[in-house]
């Protein structure tokens, strides 16, 4: 019911939700809320009903038709308006965001959430307040958009020890990386032409760093591991210095080049966000443009793979009207957070995270060395100095201008030693410019 759902006899409902944030998404939970209220009553057993919409801008034509009614400019109209039993945030960023959320959870309320900005930066508070309220939170949208990777850690997957996620889990720079393969152009082109479609956001600032998907992989993280892991526990490196060139020499090696988030269990979790080499006939590699996909090795399962759509309005709605309707599936039965939000009870597991420098994978180097005698077997001894053995080795040509690309891959090595041997080699008269460095999964293990 409206206000203080319960079961109160045989007709149920309606559940009221507010939605605070009319964007692009809100838009599209608004068509849900009202295109398919039958199919979700069904479902349900009860109506959803959208009693208040919230946004600082109520001129700009939505293309939708909305009562006037609902409307209104003050966030706090939603979070008390008796009528409403969930909220729904859609702001995004840390404030005012953070503020509406908290308080939604000290009046009672629920919360469902597309902010994984909120959650990876700012999240001691919210978990703070989830637990003094007993409140519940639902945030399926916050990573990869449509595909439901939150509810299928936390419950599908239960019975499994996660071993390992790797996750293609920002769109835009899934399109640039693959634009950029298929069409032979550069990062700025590809980054233009991503914007000119609209996949890229005005700033994309957050995409291209690898932000974005740090933001993701620490609520995965903390969903797999049981303790909250924040952004800065994530290494994050962008895709704004793949150079082309690379990516046609990683096909060479048979390899493609993804902006992959690896999160790996052990004795300490390896949480990394960075441009990876991944063999071309595995299925993460053949994700391409927008599409998002989430690989996860359970323990018991053994492999599996989420794919679908990362962002966009309806996908991104589908997420969130999925979390209302699993909190109004409670509110119904009169239970509170029957699921925990995270996974666990309690966040509280003592997992250290692995210092990037404690990190072991493969690489791929790419020198700009002159072409002269003798030059290799500098790069090659340095190496060996610091016990990194290579796998293989290509010189691509003689050059006029005296550089040339000398290109390497590795077997494992240790990210403190090939970071000491680079410094090292970058230092060597014979090298022209810094070294480029592409970290290397060959899914043996996965
Ligand atoms: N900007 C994100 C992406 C979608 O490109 O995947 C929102 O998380």
């Amino acid at each position: 019911m409206c206000g203080g759902v319960g079961s109160g006899g045989d007709e149920k409902g309606p559940v009221g939700v507010g939605l605070i944030g009319f964007g692009t998404v809100g838009r599209g939970v608004v068509r849900i809320l009202t295109e398919k209220g039958d199919l979700l009553r069904e479902r349900l057993g009860a109506g959803l009903k959208l009693v208040k919409i919230a946004d600082v801008d109520l001129e700009r034509d939505r293309g939708i038709r909305v009562d006037p009614s609902l409307l209104t400019r003050d966030a706090r109209e939603v979070i008390h308006d008796p009528r409403v039993d969930i909220v729904i945030e859609l702001v995004g960023g840390i404030e005012p965001a953070r503020s509406f959320i908290l308080e939604a959870l000290q009046v009672g309320k629920p919360v469902v959430t597309a902010n994984k900005a909120l959650l990876a930066e700012a999240g001691e508070e919210i978990l703070n307040a989830l637990e003094d309220t007993g409140q519940d939170l639902g945030f399926e949208a916050s990573v990869g958009g449509g595909i439901p990777i939150l509810k299928a850690l936390r419950e599908g997957l239960v019975a499994n020890a996660v071993h390992g996620i790797y996750g293609i889990i920002n769109g835009t720079a899934n399109y640039v990386l693959t634009m950029m393969e298929k069409e032979g152009i550069s990062f700025q082109e590809a980054l233009s032409l991503a914007q000119a479609k609209g996949y890229a956001e005005a700033d994309p600032t957050l995409d291209i760093s690898g932000m974005d998907a740090a933001h993701k992989a620490a609520i995965l993280a903390t969903m797999a591991f049981g303790r909250y892991f924040k952004a800065r526990d994530v290494y994050v490196e962008g895709i704004d210095r793949v150079d082309s060139k690379d990516i046609l020499y990683a096909r060479e090696f048979g390899y493609r080049v993804k902006l992959l988030a690896i999160i790996k269990g052990g004795s300490q979790v390896e949480i990394r966000v960075h441009p990876t080499m991944i063999p071309t006939d595995h299925s993460l590699a053949k994700v391409e443009g927008v599409y998002n996909a989430v690989y996860i090795e359970g323990d018991g399962v053994g492999s599996t793979m989420f794919y679908g759509r990362g962002a966009g309005e309806m996908p991104t709605a589908s997420a969130v009207v999925a979390d209302v309707v699993d909190i109004a599936r409670d509110l119904l039965k009169g239970v509170s957070r029957r699921v925990p939000p995270f996974s666990y009870e309690r966040l509280d597991r003592a997992v250290e995270v692995k210092p990037m420098e404690e990190v072991v994978t493969r690489y791929y180097m790419r020198f700009t060395a002159q072409d002269r005698p003798g030059v290799l077997s500098k790069i090659s001894g340095i190496l060996a100095s610091r016990k990194i053995s290579i796998e293989s080795v290509i010189q691509k040509g003689r050059r006029e201008e005296g550089t040339v690309p000398v290109v390497m891959m590795t077997h494992e090595a240790r990210e403190r030693d090939v970071r000491a041997a680079l410094e090292e080699i970058d230092r060597l008269d014979v090298i022209g410019k810094k070294t480029v460095l592409i970290r290397v999964e060959d899914g043996r293990d996965w």
